[in-house]
């Protein structure tokens, strides 16, 4: 099979496997989108009288049928295809080739990539948003199921001030909800049409309609001028990595606390059993691998968003094959969201505390205590303080012993 712009030179595998790389095996979540934007395309020319209902009717019929194949794991991209959008349109070509040879026309791969890219990525965005809210409901119940549980609120990891498992799960809840709509806000800059701006510049000659292929594919806008399209690739990208990095940091902020209170010398939580692993000399150890997996995977976001990020850089305008590299660590960090996404959705509901390992010290109370006395005795509060953190200290010597140890 033929790449679209092969001109007969014999094909040196080395520099194939070099470029095409791994995106052979990238693109095939990109094959359903290059399907539905190949057809609004092929409609528009249609429409325009630039090829006939006959041509028009074979290219929906073709790409729906190969599509189905895809879907149905019939066919993969090949190296040698190197993409997807060459494995559609010489697939197509194979079954008809007289329509086949016609799609191409008024476009390039270069706005073909986006289309596709960008369709894949405003579904992406909605359901990593619809994760992330699953999963902050999953959290209010919680905080349902443990409404009068008690828990300490650390600051620099000493116990600070009484607070409670709904307080707790409340600050996730709210937090995974704003890292939800931000996903959301990353659709801003992917939702606009690429078609018709083809290699960079527009076409000569030919009537294009890029209204209609905006209307057909749900694009809120028209990206214009034609030469802004390559200079915008990478940017919606890399904000949408950076709202999937804000939402792994809260996740793995999430597993960070729950490794804690699962700890032994706090047992304040039970993890489901499911989910730890047994150590192979430790007899008597559950491990919270999964946890540590997910704290550890924010490594892994800014890395991607780093990655994404730099590959623009520096680059002059219009399509450079460099912007190809930034789909590895797009559809890495995608990937990586959903995944912990669905972890925590299925560790959440199962987690128990253990309310009789929960001690509230009295050291806890002492800014309370500091308020009831400015407030009762109308003490200035900075004297308060100073009596309550005595009567803390020695809280700390005298009845300190258990727990997590006092604060101060
Ligand atoms: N795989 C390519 C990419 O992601 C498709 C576009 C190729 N265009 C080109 N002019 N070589 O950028």
């Amino acid at each position: 099979m033929s790449r679209l712009w092969d001109k007969g030179d014999p094909l040196d595998r080395g520099v194939l496997r070099f470029t095409a790389g791994e995106d052979h095996a990238l693109d095939e979540r990109l094959v359903r989108y290059d399907v539905v934007a190949s057809i609004a395309h092929a409609r528009m020319l249609a429409r325009q009288g630039l090829i006939d209902d006959q041509h028009l009717e074979d290219i929906v019929t073709g790409l729906e049928a190969i599509g189905a194949g895809h879907a149905a794991g019939e066919w993969h991209i090949t190296l040698q295809e190197e993409d997807a959008h060459t494995a559609l349109e010489s697939r197509l070509t194979e079954r008809a080739p007289e329509a086949g040879a016609r799609l191409h026309l008024g476009r390039s791969r270069n706005d073909q990539v986006l289309a596709a890219l960008r369709l894949y990525l405003l579904d992406a965005c909605r359901q990593l948003h619809d994760g992330a809210v699953t999963l902050a409901s999953a959290l209010d119940d919680l905080a349902e199921r443990e409404s009068d549980t008690p828990l300490p609120g650390y600051t620099h990891l000493q116990p600070a001030m009484p607070s409670s498992v709904p307080l707790w799960a409340g600050a996730y809840a709210t937090e995974i909800r704003d890292d939800a709509e931000g996903l959301l806000a990353a659709r801003r800059r992917l939702d606009q049409n690429p078609l018709g701006s083809a290699a960079g510049y527009g076409v000569p000659v030919l009537p294009l309609d890029r209204e209609q292929t905006r209307e057909t594919l749900g694009f809120s806008r028209t990206q214009e001028p034609v030469t802004a399209v390559q200079l915008s690739r990478g940017k919606g990208e890399s904000q949408l990595l950076f709202e999937i990095h804000l939402l792994l940091t809260d996740l793995g902020r999430l597993a960070a606390d729950l490794i804690l209170f699962c700890t032994q010398e706090f047992s304040f939580v039970a993890l489901p059993g499911h989910m730890t692993t047994g150590s192979s000399i430790m007899p008597q150890k559950r491990n919270p691998d999964v946890f540590e997996l997910i704290r550890g995977r924010c490594a892994t976001s800014m890395g991607c968003l780093v990655e994404a990020l730099t590959v623009t850089t520096k680059l002059t305008s219009g399509y450079h094959r460099d912007l190809q590299l930034i789909k590895a660590p797009l559809f890495r960090g995608i990937d990586l969201a959903e995944d912990v996404l669905e972890m925590l959705a299925t560790a959440v509901p199962e987690i128990r505390f253990i309310r009789e390992n929960i001690r509230l010290e009295q050291s806890l109370y002492a800014t309370e205590e500091a308020y009831r006395l400015t407030v009762d005795e109308g003490i200035p509060f900075r004297d308060c303080l100073l009596y309550t953190s005595d009567a803390a200290d020695e809280d700390l010597v005298v009845g300190g012993g258990g727990g997590g140890g006092g604060g101060g």
